[in-house]
């Protein structure tokens, strides 16, 4: 079985949205940042961001680079990560300024760029975004705020249902769609996922199930892929599709070496 272990969830959707692209020019304050509701801007992260970003000193790259550090640091620059040339080429620092252009109007800064944020960050959680940003990667020179834990989020005996209802509703009553896509070729299936663990398509041949991991992530395998890749098994966090959204491609990852998979979600499914 092929198993993928840092997974891509969130690009997802594409909804137009203007909101924000008059206003980049807007220069977020140390003030700000520093009384910016954390709670606020880590929901944001990780719904927004979180299923390509990593944040902790020497995580793994996913989709995204890891940011550790980001602050002040030169863009396109991540180690490792194969950067575009647009980012490498780009001759500036990171700074709460040029994250707020970034979040603020993904599609104008810096065309070209392979981040595939699918819409603005909302106005109202931009600079929160960016101060949880910079505390969880060592660039606040202020406390992390003490934060009341969200009960509800640590309590993995509830069902997912409970704690994540919108990501819940959204997978289970709706269609999930797949192209698998390996050198000129093309592979298209859906897949149903069942409230019983089950996973279910509309090619006979493939099958699949799932499981909530205690650090809510969401992980699946299918099986009897009627392809080169038989099987594969992939893991997201849950809260990164905690923003319900519909289109036919909003991931993207890679289970095999020269084979691109496509994720989206269509509306509804057949009885
Ligand atoms: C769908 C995956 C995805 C999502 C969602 C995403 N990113 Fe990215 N991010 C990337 C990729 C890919 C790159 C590298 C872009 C390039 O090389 O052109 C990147 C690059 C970056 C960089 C620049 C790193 C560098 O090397 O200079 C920052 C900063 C960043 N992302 C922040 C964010 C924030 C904040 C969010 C949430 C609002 C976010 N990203 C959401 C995939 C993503």
């Amino acid at each position: 079985m092929r198993t993928i272990s840092a997974v891509v969830i969130g690009a997802m959707g594409l909804l137009t949205c203007d909101i924000g692209v008059g206003d980049a020019q807007e220069t977020v304050t140390r003030d700000e940042l520093i009384v910016a509701d954390y709670k606020q801007g880590r929901t944001a992260f990780q719904q927004r961001c979180s299923a390509c970003h990593t944040l902790i000193e020497g995580s793994a790259d996913l989709n995204g680079p890891n940011l550790w550090n980001i602050f002040g640091s030169k863009a396109g620059t991540r180690g490792d990560f194969p950067s575009s040339d647009v980012l490498k080429e780009a001759d500036f620092d990171w700074s709460p300024d040029r994250l707020h252009e970034w979040i603020s109007n993904p599609e104008g800064f810096l065309p070209g760029n392979k981040m595939m944020l699918p819409e603005s960050v909302p106005e109202e959680d931009r600079v929160p975004l960016i101060s949880f940003t910079m505390l969880e990667t060592g660039a606040a020179d202020w406390p992390r705020p003490k934060v009341e834990e969200d009960l509800v989020m640590q309590d993995t005996n509830k069902p997912i249902s409970e704690r994540f209802p919108s990501f819940w509703n959204h997978l289970m009553t709706n269609t999930t769609r797949y192209r698998l896509e390996w050198g000129d070729e093309d592979y298209i299936f859906e897949a149903y996922f069942n409230a019983n663990g089950s996973v279910g398509s509309n090619i006979n041949s493939i099958k699949g199930f799932w499981r909530a991991r205690d650090d809510n992530f969401f992980c699946y395998a299918l099986y009897g892929l009627p392809i080169e890749l038989n099987e594969y098994v992939e893991c997201f966090p849950m809260a990164a599709m905690a923003i319900p959204r519909f289109a036919e491609e909003l991931w993207q990852s890679s289970p095999a070496e020269g084979v691109t998979l496509h994720g989206g979600i269509l509306a509804g499914r057949p009885d």
